[in-house]
């Protein structure tokens, strides 16, 4: 049986639980209203990724001995709420490749912790290439869209939901900042932690 989880750990592991909870239900409904084509196709494989990775830190928390906590959902209604709905698909990508990164990056910082516990490590591993595919596949898409859209204003969208997103993020992100930030100091910090995650942090 792997050590408890300290109250902090099971915080942490079931806000990612329910950030792909968030990102699972969103990209949902947006695959339910797609018209055909490839977006489609892509959105609804995003969707059900993200179905499985609240799945599979579910199910590491279960492996560790603990259940999730029930974490508040009033960010993602303030989030929406101040990004306004995507007036176009564009948009929406724009949106949701904020979305993509946000995630990607706390878990590259969760990640360069050395004594990542085998349970987490392998929930990392099980997630990686699909996370890696999110940005990329969405990036392609926004790239196919600058004779339409025009590359100005594919940029000027991914600036203001950058913005929207720290700002919304601000105070949630603090916690989550502040939490990592104690779980580095009691296990860790290294930049050659074992974690799966190459991107800078
Ligand atoms: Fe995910
Ligand atoms: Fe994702």
């Amino acid at each position: 049986m792997p050590d408890p989880l300290t109250e902090n750990e099971q915080w942490i592991l079931s806000f990612y639980r329910t950030s792909e909870i968030n990102g699972a239900l969103f990209f949902g409904r947006l695959a339910r209203a797609m018209k055909p084509g490839p977006i489609q196709r892509d959105m609804t494989k995003h969707f059900a990724d993200e179905s499985q990775h609240a799945w599979y830190w579910t199910e590491c928390i279960n492996r560790m001995g603990a259940e999730p906590l029930k974490l508040s959902q009033a960010y993602q209604d303030k989030y929406l709420e101040a990004a306004g709905i995507p007036a176009n698909i564009m948009e929406v990508l724009a949106l949701t490749q904020t979305f993509e990164k946000r995630v990607i990056a706390q878990y590259a910082r969760h990640s360069r912790i050395v004594d990542l516990q085998p349970e987490v490590l392998d929930t990392f591993n099980k997630i990686i290439d699909d996370e890696k595919w999110h940005i990329e596949w969405v990036g392609k898409a926004l790239k196919s869209m600058e004779g339409e859209y025009g590359r100005d204003t594919i940029a000027e969208s991914l600036e203001r939901y950058r913005k929207v997103d720290e700002e919304v993020y601000g105070a949630i992100l603090k916690e989550h900042e502040q939490r990592v930030a104690e779980l580095m100091r009691g296990r860790g910090n290294h930049a050659e932690g074992k974690g799966p995650w190459p991107w800078p942090v």
